[in-house]
């Protein structure tokens, strides 16, 4: 039987609910561009919500780290992987979990005891050393020698703030070798399969740690690793989730996987994760930034080893792998059935777009480094900018030679080129051309004033969380901690309509990021801007940091509706708006 099978029936049968995969894009939480673990989509309730399945959850996660990106290509990383975990909604703690893990181990997959060795938290200036978990590996027969007490390792928490506690991480003799009496976390033969964490405790963002309303335990078990592990394998390409798709890489090319393992690894992780990411509900497309730029990085970068193994571009090569891994996952995914031919489309038409470039690309490459010299930030650009090279590749294939990239001159280059196609696009607007993106854009503007009635009709603490437009739509989430009455719904609505009936005109200002703080512009992730900002007002009710594009006066805009109002998450409501046409 599968592990995720079995890992959710031994769950189940210790009175766990099954709970969907959320989507790898998440929801509702524009800090993050992707769920990078199980507990991503669940911080609401570790945080004391309550969950329609109860207090104890299980599930596999769809999960992407892109931090790994550019080492994807050795033998144990993977830029997408599955997460089993297992959550305790302030419902068992720490022995029951830890009895739990251990019987799934020993008793499930049979991993005799004397290949696991744990981690238990020390204990720091304000947490105390965490005696229970000890004494619970103690009393399940883990001698003393095998219980490593750290502080850095056992301390989890989800970036800078949110949710966290102590945890107890597992780890396996992955090794013929004979297994040594004292356990040392940091002697590689040992391999971390699974992390307990309590979290009893939230850090917010100023670094201060409270303790939660109810203590949960939150799990993490990477799929690809543990069956590697089951499986005896040293390299996690050569296990059952790869074998089949390493082994198509090999017929396509002709080529055998010895000696090629670097382009095959990269090719079949990087189609796999592309997969996923366009076959999920948010719709993503390749595009030049967040989601959008990852998936474009990851084909491209998959076309450009499928090119070192001599693989035809044209033919179709990465539909035969996106196919098998979509026939492999579909029964785990549904949305992976339901969006096969998109997935397919996706991966088809950005391998058209730079398979047209690839080749001239290349050849440029060749002759800006034909003297060994490093690439400017020019030519960079230029390989970016005409020939579609991500950076990243830029970098790699100068790496490859021990050449280096100015990426500061390329920064400088792409900023440049950036604020041209922003000045472009709104100079097209003027014109009054009914350009690409104008109905968006108006929303854009409408997005603006949203925000600043909110901020006068429930009050000055509301602050955007998010917000998401399309042509027939806008979707605005903000800090809030009740739901909106008729009446706040109301005014709001009619403010946004005084100020677009007034005429206000949006102005723009480029100035330092600290001006801009000190002035009080609005601003959701400030360490996402560059030193020098745009900033939008509109009249003199809004001022925020801004790209743009905005419309030029609001009368443009028509008339402001709300359908909708709802929860987004803890803390968080949502505002679908629309904006109608005004009849003539
Ligand atoms: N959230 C924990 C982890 O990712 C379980 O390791």
């Amino acid at each position: 039987m599968n592990l995720k099978d079995l890992y959710i029936d031994f769950f189940v049968s210790k009175g766990h609910k099954q709970i969907p995969s959320a989507p790898v894009v998440p929801e509702n939480d524009p800090s993050v561009l992707f769920n990078t673990a199980g507990m991503q989509p669940l911080i609401p309730y570790l945080m004391g919500q309550s969950h329609p399945y109860g207090t104890r959850l299980c599930d596999y996660q769809k999960c992407v780290r892109t931090n790994d990106l550019d080492i994807i290509g050795d033998s144990t990383h993977q830029t997408f992987f599955e997460m089993l975990g297992n959550w305790s909604l302030g419902d068992y703690f720490k022995s029951e979990s830890i009895a739990w893990s251990f019987e799934f181990l020993t008793e499930v997959l049979h991993i005799p005891k004397e290949r696991l060795a744990v981690t238990v938290y020390a204990g720091s200036a304000t947490i105390p050393f965490d005696e229970e978990s000890y004494n619970k590996w103690r009393e399940l027969g883990i001698p003393d020698a095998r219980i490593a007490k750290t502080v850095d390792d056992n301390f989890w928490i989800a970036g800078e703030s949110g949710p966290c506690g102590p945890d107890t991480e597992i780890f396996y003799w992955r090794s013929d070798e004979e297994i040594p009496e004292v356990f040392d976390p940091e002697d590689n033969r040992w391999v971390e399969i699974w992390n307990n964490v309590f979290m009893q405790y939230y850090k917010d963002e100023d670094g201060g740690v409270t303790e939660l309303p109810k203590k949960n335990v939150d799990t993490g078990m990477g799929v690809e690793r543990t069956v590697s592990i089951l499986e005896g394998v040293d390299d996690n390409y050569k296990s059952s989730i790869w074998s089949d798709v390493i082994s198509l890489i090999s017929d396509i090319s002709g080529l055998p996987y010895e000696g090629n393992e670097k382009s095959m690894r990269i090719i079949a992780d990087h189609i796999r994760t592309a997969v996923f990411i366009s076959a999920d509900p948010a719709g993503i497309k390749p595009s030049n930034t967040d989601q959008g730029y990852i998936l474009r990085r990851l084909i491209r970068r998959a076309i450009r080893h499928a090119r070192n193994l001599n693989i035809d571009i044209g033919s179709d090569w990465e539909q035969k792998i996106a196919s098998i891994i979509l026939n492999k996952y579909k029964k785990y995914y549904k949305e992976l059935e339901d969006n096969e031919s998109i997935v397919l489309e996706v991966l088809k038409t950005e391998k058209e777009k730079f398979g047209r470039t690839l080749e001239k690309g290349l050849k440029e490459f060749e002759k800006v480094t034909k003297n060994n010299q490093d690439i400017t930030g020019e030519d960079a650009f230029h390989l970016y900018d005409t020939y579609g090279f991500p950076i990243e590749l830029t970098i790699e294939l100068a790496s490859e030679r021990n050449l280096k990239v100015d990426e500061v001159g390329f920064q400088e280059k792409f900023k440049k080129h950036q604020e041209l196609s922003r000045t472009a696009s709104q100079g097209k607007f003027k014109g009054g051309l009914a350009g690409n993106g104008e109905i968006e854009t108006k929303y854009h503007t409408a997005t603006h004033l949203l925000n600043a009635a909110l901020k006068v009709v429930v009050g000055s603490d509301v602050h955007q969380k998010g917000s998401n437009i399309t042509s027939e739509r806008m979707r605005f989430d903000f800090s809030c901690d009740h739901k909106l009455s008729e009446e706040e719904k109301q005014k709001t609505e009619e403010l946004v309509n005084s100020w677009i009936k007034e005429g206000l005109p949006v102005t723009v200002n480029e100035m330092s990021k600290e001006d801009a703080i000190a002035s009080g512009a609005e601003c959701m992730f400030i360490e996402r801007y560059p030193d020098v900002v745009t900033v939008y007002s509109i009249g003199d009710v809004s001022h925020e940091l801004c790209g743009g594009p905005h419309v030029k006066n609001t009368s443009v805009l028509g008339t402001f509706k709300i359908k909708k109002e709802e929860a987004s998450s803890a803390g968080v409501r949502r505002i679908k708006a629309i904006l109608e046409e005004d009849k003539k």
